[in-house]
């Protein structure tokens, strides 16, 4: 069995501000998307990065040892873009803007998908949620909710053909995997796997960049 990264990298970080879309920001010496690239680089599991940026920023990256393609409008474009380089059996698709995914959290997705043509981590949630806008209006159970992270793995035949079929918009892979009736395991993600999408959370993943460095 082969096993390719996807990572997406082709958004332009209007939420987060800045000179420079996020994902070239430097942190801990290095750019976000560096990092991003190095966790999967160094994982044993991984046979081959796909890397897909926007037409801008073909320039920025130098390194041949990944697969560069151009991305699309929206994310999901991007993904598709992305899938028509993979020839791998399996796909684990991140966000580059989570630089400090664990080896960790790669190995249970890569598990995981011995037994599910789906595989995703996420964190459970533990703050009490409201409806509401000025007052809260309804409080919603939480149980059985959890905050969804990448990388999200999938056999690469089944994703493709989910997003082939998928028309409308969707929040990540595993909404277009579901849709197509995909069954997709959850296993346990990490705290620290942050998606940088606000210009206040550059501090906190700085910190744990610094922290995680010898
Ligand atoms: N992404 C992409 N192609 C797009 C849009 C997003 O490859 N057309 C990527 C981003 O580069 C990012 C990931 O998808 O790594 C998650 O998206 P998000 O955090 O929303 O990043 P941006 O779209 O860049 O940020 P914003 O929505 O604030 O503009
Ligand atoms: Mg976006």
């Amino acid at each position: 069995t082969t096993t390719a990264a996807l990572i997406v990298a082709a958004g332009r970080g209007v939420r987060a501000g800045g000179d420079v879309a996020k994902q070239w920001r430097t942190l801990a010496g290095k750019t976000v998307l560096g990092h991003t690239v190095a966790a999967f680089a160094r994982h044993p599991g991984i046979d081959r990065i796909v890397l897909v940026l926007h037409p801008d920023d073909l320039h920025r990256w130098t390194d041949s040892a990944v697969t560069v393609v151009t991305g699309g409008a929206d994310r999901q474009a991007s993904v598709r873009r992305g899938l028509d380089a993979v020839t791998e059996d399996r796909v684990l698709i991140h966000d580059a803007a989570r630089p400090l995914v664990s080896a960790a959290v790669i190995d249970r997705v890569i598990a995981a998908l011995d037994h599910a043509p789906g595989a995703a981590p996420a964190v459970a949630v533990t703050d009490a949620l409201w409806r509401g806008d000025t007052q809260v209006t309804g409080v919603q159970d939480r149980a059985g909710l959890f905050r969804a992270q990448t990388p999200q793995g999938f056999r690469t035949d089944a994703i493709r053909a989910a997003h082939a079929a998928h028309g409308g918009a969707a929040a990540d892979d595993v909404a277009v995997a579901r849709a197509a009736g995909l069954d997709v395991s959850i296993v346990r993600g990490d705290e620290d796997n942050l998606k940088i999408t606000h210009a206040e959370d550059f501090a906190r993943a700085e910190r744990l960049l610094g922290a995680g460095m010898d």
